[in-house]
């Protein structure tokens, strides 16, 4: 049976006033909405219990699984205000999917797409007021997760499981909006590993990274660019984002799904765009010398980072303890054109010809 998500109102909502002085300047990540949905799984009852209820602190028992192994999954997608005031999910269906890949890989149960559907739609109706209007990329950001809450401290897939959504208006990810951001090439930490859990959505990966990316803020680097962590001859991806490289040859490089890197749904969007740009996609190895190379002789004019948090964002230079590779300082053009390309469709201001759009209200 489907699941439903009855909306319990909160009694005390924020006050248009600071629903509105949040929406001028929202940032990424430091205001939540007045709900949240919530839904929760056993082993014995399946999935039951859902609703969409007064935004709040969970009550956890010390014990709680997660609190010490980690079993933890979750996504990140937005909904989008469009010029007619409608609110619009952009392809929710592939963070659906990918949330069941990552479960599955958590041992967590699968949350059936139609119900993570819904509980993200349900969501947005209720507290639509907080989606800001289309001006300065913004969108109200939705992060479902699920976590292991049952109380036991042995090792094993847990009997219980919270599923929540929560949803927070967002401005640009980097504070610099879309200046070109420089990369640190990180030789020191990896992210993943063959058979590890790249591929998955899990809080782990980005607790892992997080040292890397501190490597990275020394160097003054915004992100950090991993390398594949055995034979360290591939370039994966940045520590939340996929990367991409346009070469002067008008061919758009990013490195092939090997199971250790995130499946980017922006990624996706974009191989999907880049012929009616002129671009040809190319799906692949691409070494560390092939990166620094290309750029020093001219092979590479363009790179940028991609994720729905970041939307796309051209690279400035990639530096590591071997040197800095700097990008020619060309104004980026493919690099907008496509980000463009994928907010005009995620804004509605041009027609759906995919079909990744679903109205929510
Ligand atoms: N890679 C990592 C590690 C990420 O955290 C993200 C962001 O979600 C992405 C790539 C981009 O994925 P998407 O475009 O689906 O947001
Ligand atoms: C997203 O883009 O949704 C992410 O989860 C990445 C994170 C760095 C905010």
């Amino acid at each position: 049976m489907p699941l439903s998500f009855p909306l319990h109102a909160n009694p005390a909502p924020a006050s248009d006033d600071d629903v509105a002085r949040v929406l001028a300047d929202p940032g990424f990540g430091d205001y939540f909405t007045d709900h949240m949905s919530v839904a929760t799984w056993t082993s014995d009852g399946g999935w039951g219990e859902a609703e969409i209820k007064p935004y709040g602190p969970f009550l956890m028992d010390p014990a709680s699984a997660v609190l010490h192994y980690a079993q933890e999954v979750f996504e990140g997608m937005k909904a989008y205000r469009h010029a007619d005031g409608s609110i619009h999910l952009f392809r929710p269906e592939a963070n659906a999917r990918r949330f069941q890949t990552s479960a599955a890989r958590l041992m967590l149960p699968e949350l059936p797409t139609d119900d993570f559907v819904a509980a993200v739609a349900e969501l947005v109706k209720a507290d639509a007021r907080w989606v800001p209007e289309a001006s300065g990329e913004r969108s109200l950001y939705l992060r479902p997760f699920m976590f292991a809450s049952e109380v036991f401290l042995g090792v094993r897939a847990a009997q219980r499981v919270t599923f929540s959504v929560i949803a927070s208006p967002a401005g640009p990810y980097f504070t610099g909006g879309v200046k070109p951001v420089d990369i640190w090439v990180t030789d020191t930490y990896a992210r993943a590993g063959v058979g590890g859990t790249g591929a998955a959505k899990c809080g782990g990966n980005y607790a892992a990274s997080l040292i890397a990316q501190y490597e990275g803020y020394e160097h003054g680097c915004s992100q950090v660019l991993f390398i594949e962590a055995a034979d360290k001859d591939r370039v994966e991806e940045l520590g939340g984002m996929n990367v991409f490289l346009v070469t002067v040859d008008s061919r758009l490089v990013t490195p092939a799904l090997t199971g250790t890197i995130l499946e980017g749904i922006t990624r996706d969007s974009i191989l999907a765009v880049a012929a009616d740009l002129g671009l040809t996609p190319e799906e692949r190895r691409i070494t560390p010398e092939e990166l620094f190379e290309g750029i020093a002789n001219g092979t590479t004019v363009e790179a940028f980072s991609c994720g729905t948090a970041a939307v796309v964002t051209p690279i400035g230079a990639f530096k590591s303890t071997k040197g800095e590779w700097r990008l020619p300082d060309n104004g980026s053009p493919q690099t907008l054109a496509l980000r463009n390309a994928v907010l005009d469709i995620q804004y509605g201001r041009v027609p759906d010809t995919q079909g990744w759009l679903q109205r929510v209200c």
